[in-house]
This record gives C-alpha cells, structure tokens and sequence, in this order.
C-alpha cells in the first residue's frame, strides 16, 4: 500500500493572560531572578484564569490552527488532545473539545505522555492520514499545570506554566511532510516525575492533600541528565531515520524545559542558537504544550518556509522521548 505524505496543514496557539514573573515569585518562595534566568533561561510564565481548563486554552488555539489550515472543525477526522492536565479524569479533554469546537464527526482521544505527548499524537494521527483512514486531524497540546504546581515549593514552581498549541495535519505534496518518527519510553525513570495523587493507586483523601500528593513531584536533576542524554540521542535517530543531515536542519523546535538542555542538544547536533526556536523565557515549561505552541510561534513570526527542514524534540515524565523530522 502506497503512503500518503501528511504534514501540517495549520498551527495555533493561546496562552492565559496573566503573567507571573520571576519579580512575582520572589515574593512567593526562597528565589532569585538571577538563579532563575541562569539555571533556567525562565523569565516568565502565563497562568490560567480559576475558571479557565485545559479545554479552554486548547479550544482558542485550535481555533487558530483550523482557521490558518482553511478548513472547517466539521471537516475534522480525529481530535488527538495530549495532556497531564486534562480538565477532568473523564469524559476525555479532547471529547470536550470536540463538543465546544462543534466536531461532530471527529473521533476523539487523549493521549497521555507528558511532555512528549504532543509527539506521540503527531505519530499517531499522522498514521491515519498516511494510510487514508482519515483526511484531518487535529492534534493538540494543552496544559493547565499551575492547578498541579505547589507554589511553595521552589524546585518546582519557578518551572512551570500554562498553555496551548494545536496543529492541523492534512495530506501535503510529495517531498513535503513529516519524514520520521522517533518515539521512546524507560518506565524504570518513572518515580522522577509524577503527579501520585487523585489516581487509582492514590485516590483524593485528607491524607493525600495533606501529603501534596496532587502536585508535581519532580528529581530535577536526575531528570536534567536523562533529558541531556535523550535530546541528542532521538534527535539522531528521527535525522538518521528520515535521511537527513544535522547540517540541513533550518530549525530545531525542541521541548521548553531549560535553556541548558535545549544548549547541549544544539551542540551535539553542531547546530548554533540561532538554529533553534526558543520561548521559554516568556512561558517557562508547559509539557505537551510546550513544542506545538513554540512552533506555532515560529510559523506566526515568519521563521519557517515552504521547503525547510524542521526538527521537533522532546522529553519528559514516563519516562517518555519523541522527536519528529519533518519538510515543510
Ligand atoms: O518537562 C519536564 C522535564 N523537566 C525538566 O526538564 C527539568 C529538568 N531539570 C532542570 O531543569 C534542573 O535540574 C532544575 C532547573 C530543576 C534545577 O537546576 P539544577 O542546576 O539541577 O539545580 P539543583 O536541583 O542541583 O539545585 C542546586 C541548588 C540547590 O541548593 P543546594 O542544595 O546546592 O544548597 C537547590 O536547593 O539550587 C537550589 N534551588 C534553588 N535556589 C533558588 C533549587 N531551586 C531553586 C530556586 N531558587 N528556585
């Protein structure tokens, strides 16, 4: 059977509106902007409104990309939401989305693989395309991580922030489109990262929320080493798999945890800075919607053109990596 080339049709984006800075969280925990900026690159982060879910920012940037892919939700096949912050445990973030987008014939689901996430329904829905089982797809990043985030814990607060990327993918001329796909997981690193709380193995009780079980656990610098290591290895793999070279990648978008990470993947892959998209230090670490919304960026400022080669990196909790090569 012959592959139909799919690639991404639209991107979009949205983020809450207040903004919370490192000023902010001086006031808040044991921090200094300075030991934020340099251990990080983090200079601010968005925060959803009390009212706003995942569904909310994820609703506004599918908007945008259904509207930059010029066609309609109505025309959608399936809805592939990745999320650690679904609205609720079920129904699905992504069915929700489908009712407020007004979807009616999508299927609808969503994919839980932290940070990668956004990776894995790239891989998942582009899949569907390519063999014909579906036309469009709408894959989609969205998380509200400051509702899980202890905000007088400093190891973790300064990190995180909320927000949305959504992408449209869609059959595209031959020669363009997704190239390779480079998906992995190590349970084994799965107690670094986690949110234990309000699952079957700990269900919401006082002992729970007294524990802080519901917020974000995190071994930060067990995770930085893994993620060093990881970036560099899948980027190679998704290049050697798709046949291209380092030297021919226009643009790195990686996973937007630290400045240093994202540093030590454009070494090993001998790319310099400006190589890479970074926006890490307006909205800090937002998991799943971290690479679709600072793709959507780079598209919305003119940085990708038809024919680049582009480079999609990512890690995080599960242990899980991803990473997509694509033309554009
Ligand atoms: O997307 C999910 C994946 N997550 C990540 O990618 C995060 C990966 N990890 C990291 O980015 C880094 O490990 C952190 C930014 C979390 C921490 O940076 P680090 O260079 O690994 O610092 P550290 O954890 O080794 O801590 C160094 C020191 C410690 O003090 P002592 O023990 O040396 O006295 C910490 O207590 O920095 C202290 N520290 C802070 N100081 C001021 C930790 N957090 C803060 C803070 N402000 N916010």
């Amino acid at each position: 059977m012959s592959l139909i080339p799919v690639g991404i049709i639209g991107t979009g984006k949205y983020v809450p509106e207040r903004v919370l800075t490192n000023q902010d969280l001086e006031q808040m925990v044991d921090t200094n902007d300075e030991w934020i900026v340099t251990r990080t690159g983090i200079r601010e982060r968005r925060l959803a409104a009390a009212e706003q879910a995942s569904s909310d920012l994820a609703y506004e940037a599918s908007l945008e990309a259904l509207s930059n892919a010029g066609i309609r939700a109505e025309e959608l096949d399936l809805i592939i939401v990745a999320t650690i912050t679904p609205d609720m445990a079920f129904p699905s973030t992504a069915c929700i989305l489908q009712e407020k987008l007004g979807a009616k014939k999508a299927a609808a689901f969503d994919l839980s693989a932290a940070c990668s996430g956004f990776i894995y329904g790239l891989a998942n829905a582009s899949n569907f395309i390519a063999t014909g089982t579906y036309k469009y797809a709408l894959v989609v990043g969205a998380e509200c991580l400051s509702k899980i985030t202890d905000y007088t814990d400093r190891n973790t607060c300064v990190l995180f922030g909320d927000g949305a990327g959504a992408v449209v993918l869609g059959a595209v001329p031959e020669g363009r489109g997704f190239r390779s796909f480079e998906l992995g997981a190590d349970g084994s690193g799965g107690e670094l990262l986690k949110v234990e709380g309000g699952g079957s193995r700990c269900p919401a009780s006082p002992e729970s929320l007294e524990s802080k079980r519901h917020f974000i656990y995190m071994a930060g610098s067990e995770v930085f080493k893994f993620a060093v290591r990881i970036m560099g290895s899948a980027a190679e793999e998704a290049l050697r798999k798709a046949g291209i070279d380092k030297a021919e990648i226009d643009l790195l978008v990686p996973h937007q945890a630290n400045i240093r990470i994202i540093q030590s993947a454009l070494q090993k892959l001998h790319l310099s800075e400006d190589k890479a998209m970074i926006n890490l230090d307006k909205y800090g670490n937002v998991s799943a919607a971290s690479i679709p919304l600072a793709l959507a960026e780079a598209v919305e400022s003119g940085r990708v053109k038809e024919g680049d080669k582009l480079l999609l990196v990512g890690f995080g909790g599960g242990l899980t990596w991803g990473a997509a090569a694509l033309v554009w």
